[in-house]
């Protein structure tokens, strides 16, 4: 019998730690379950084996991501209003993935790599010093929106509200950072806004500002690129600017942070690992994709079916939500062995924490596997012993595992 106190949704099941023990227990007793919801949502099919969930990703045919990627259930015109290319199938979503993709393969990815390490080091160089930081407010947070900011072309003095305001949009089940909380308010007059956010307003009137420079005064940068973006002979509406904006600027900032301090924690809490890297920092690589499955940002997204199917021995049937939990595919003893072990030398490292080989794989993953690399080569050499002075503070939310806050003390090599 499975456990009856499973609950994936309240995001207060989330606050002290993911709740793996549920993960495991569904994995061996119910891969494939129907889990309730709070109305006005209907619950979901929980998929949370390895091999289901890639199934789920490639079958774009049955799975759509049409209606939208995440828990919350959105009426048609929500869902249009809000569109970017995440919610969208093939081959409306090649389209448009296209015009960006170049900017993002491994070998342009390559090419950041002395900006990303100068950046690195500026932080580490401000931060270190300091003796006792709150590692996410000086260290993590600092490298992802500096990177994305120099591709998008958002000017270094912008970057303090970007981050707010990203923040404030993905965060929204978080009272610390969002303005309208989403499952204690009414965010009704937010629906037509991505993530039902009212920071979703100013972070578009932010780009539309931008935009219109750019519009006047062409550079080389993903911004200039998005505005005189044709597909089909049509230019991007001003609505569907804005959501790629917003989706880029929260997709490519809060994850990779948090990549950063669980990597961070992890090698606090398994000194052993820490030393392995010590004694041999060509390990880096590989300890950077084991800090990438063992974190695991983004811990779910969402697919419609759009026609009846079966999955995992279960009936789905047209209409129904399927979420898949990469943060349960992380740790599938079928495919990892050892699988609760932070291994910083495993190999091979099949993770998906930036989806499985689906069309909508992470655009960004290139560039966050360059900023966690490069953040833990600069930062294991200066460091010589840390603590945590004070509990690590975790976000409010089912959707991204984040952390808040991470006081520390450091002493340097
Ligand atoms: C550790 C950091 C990151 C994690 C964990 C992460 C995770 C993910 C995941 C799980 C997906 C969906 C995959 C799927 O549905 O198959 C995704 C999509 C996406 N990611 Fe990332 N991501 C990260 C960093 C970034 C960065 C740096 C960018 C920079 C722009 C970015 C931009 C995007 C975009 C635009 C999509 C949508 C792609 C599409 O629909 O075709 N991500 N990411």
């Amino acid at each position: 019998m499975i456990s009856t106190d499973i609950d994936l949704v309240n995001p207060d099941n989330y606050l002290e730690r993911v709740p793996h023990h549920w993960f495991t227990e569904l994995r061996r007793s119910e891969p494939v379950m129907w889990h309730g919801e709070p109305e006005p949502n209907r619950g979901f099919w929980a998929v949370t084996r390895y091999r289901d969930i890639e199934e789920v990703l490639r079958d774009t045919q049955t799975f759509s991501s049409a209606s939208g990627v995440t828990l919350e259930e959105q009426t048609p015109e929500e869902v249009e209003a809000r569109r970017s290319m995440i919610d969208m199938d093939p081959p409306r979503h090649t389209r448009l993935r296209r015009l960006v993709s170049k900017h993002f393969t491994r070998s342009a990815v390559a090419q950041y790599e002395g900006f990303v390490r100068e950046q690195a080091r500026l932080v580490l160089d401000r931060a270190l010093p300091k003796g006792e930081i709150d590692f996410v407010e000086e260290v993590s947070r600092e490298l992802p929106i500096r990177v994305l900011a120099r591709i998008m072309g958002v000017p270094e003095q912008d970057l303090p509200m970007c981050i707010e305001l990203g923040d404030a949009m993905i965060a929204h089940a978080d009272p610390e950072y969002s303005r309208a909380v989403i499952d204690k308010e009414d965010t009704s007059a937010y629906r037509l806004l991505p993530f039902r956010s009212p920071a979703a307003v100013e972070l578009m009137a932010y780009g539309h500002q931008l935009a219109a420079e750019r519009r006047r005064e062409p550079r080389e940068d993903l911004v200039t690129k998005l505005v005189h973006a044709e597909i089909d002979g049509e230019r991007l509406s001003e609505r569907e600017f804005d959501n790629f904006f917003c989706l880029l600027i929260v997709a490519g900032n809060e994850t990779t942070r948090h990549a950063i301090s669980h990597g961070m924690l992890a090698l606090m809490e398994h000194r052993d690992e820490w030393r392995r890297l010590r004694e041999d920092p060509g390990m880096v690589p590989l300890a950077t994709e084991e800090i990438l499955r063992w974190g695991t940002p983004t811990m779910h997204f969402r697919r419609t079916a759009r026609r009846d199917t079966e999955l995992g021995g279960k009936q789905i049937r047209e209409g129904d939500k399927v979420v898949v939990w990469f943060v349960s595919g992380n740790r599938d003893e079928e495919v990892f062995p050892d699988a609760d072990r932070f291994d910083v030398g495993r190999d091979p490292n099949p993770h998906m924490t930036f989806g499985s080989g689906g069309p909508h794989v992470c655009l960004g993953m290139h560039l966050a596997r360059l900023e966690v690399l490069v953040m833990f080569q600069e930062l294991l050499p200066r460091l010589k012993d840390v603590e945590l002075t004070g509990p690590v503070e975790r976000l409010r939310s089912n959707f991204i595992n984040g952390i808040k806050h991470m006081p520390l003390r450091l002493s340097l090599a």
